[in-house]
């Protein structure tokens, strides 16, 4: 029997699914300990794309209970004066994270913005602390994005343990946590990049994450019979329809799940930015960091 099409995996539910828990517990900690977790979403300059995506985490955060402010300082901003936001939303008791939304115009270095970022209010995972301390394998805030394909992986019932996993894309973002997410979970990883022979990785993929920001680069025929597709692209064709990194027809012949674009991925990355909101108003809330 021919495989059939693959189910669907419903990125916009399960998303809804984790703002509903999140909203719980953040009603819980009002009514429990008086506190509201508070977000600063930082938007520098007139990206239309980043304006888009700010919009929806504001919207997030008020749906969810949290407070949040947007800081929307001009494209001429300088390095300095930048940092001096990120110091005093530092230094506020009532923001529990901060996120300083990318790109950043060219004048401004990103690294040393985001290790302005006191760690424990770095919501994004990017500060290097979190992100070495998920490379060590120890409990950390994580990348929104890849942490919310773990949850994808997780409400399918696919276990990384053992399988083959390849991740097309090694971005600080998403390609190389999403890669030591799943090694966390015991899969044997592959990153793929512009020098791989990216057929002959896909080929042996039983769960493909691909994140390159390249309309439907990856080809369905290389994809598995049975494998899991994760899609993280999102691009724009010249006719104006919205497609993913994976040829997506094509590869739904072939794999048992796959995500779609839009209505995958995308809801997921913002909803984790709740999750760790929640979570580090709860550990740095609660109990005041004495440094
Ligand atoms: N730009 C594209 N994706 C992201 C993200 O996840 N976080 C931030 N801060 N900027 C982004």
């Amino acid at each position: 029997m021919a495989w059939v099409n693959a189910q669907l995996i419903d990125g916009k539910a399960v998303a809804a699914r984790v703002r509903a828990e999140v909203k719980a517990e953040v009603d819980r900690l009002k009514y429990e300990h008086g506190l509201t977790p508070g977000l600063a979403v930082v938007r520098v300059g007139e990206d239309p794309a980043s304006k888009v995506y700010v919009n929806g985490k504001k919207k997030a955060a008020e749906e969810v209970g949290f407070r949040s402010w947007e800081l929307h300082p001009d494209e001429g901003i300088s390095q300095a004066a930048l940092l001096e936001v990120i110091h005093q939303l530092n230094a506020d008791p009532a923001v529990h994270g901060i996120l300083v939304q990318l790109p950043l115009p060219k004048h401004i270095d990103p690294d040393v913005i985001i290790s302005a970022v006191k760690p424990e209010k770095d919501v994004d995972g990017f500060h290097p602390l979190n992100a070495g301390n998920l490379l060590l394998g120890r409990s950390t805030t994580r990348a929104c994005t890849p942490y919310g394909v773990m949850r994808l992986l997780e409400e399918i019932g696919c276990d990384p343990a053992g399988k083959r996993a390849v991740v097309v894309g090694r971005s600080n973002i998403v390609g190389k946590p999403m890669a030591l997410m799943l090694l966390q979970k015991n899969a044997t990883v592959t990153i793929c990049h512009s020098k791989s022979d990216l057929r002959r990785e896909v080929e042996g993929a039983d769960i493909l994450v691909v994140a390159v920001g390249g309309a439907e680069l990856v080809k369905g025929a290389w994809i598995k019979p049975g494998a899991v597709v994760i899609d993280v692209g999102m691009n724009r064709k010249p006719d104006g329809k919205l497609v993913g990194d994976v040829e997506f027809a094509a590869a739904a012949e072939r794999a048992s799940f796959i995500t779609p674009v839009p209505g995958g991925v995308g809801p997921m990355t913002i909803a984790m930015l709740m999750r760790n909101t929640l979570d580090a108003a709860v550990r740095y809330g609660l109990v005041p960091v004495v440094r």
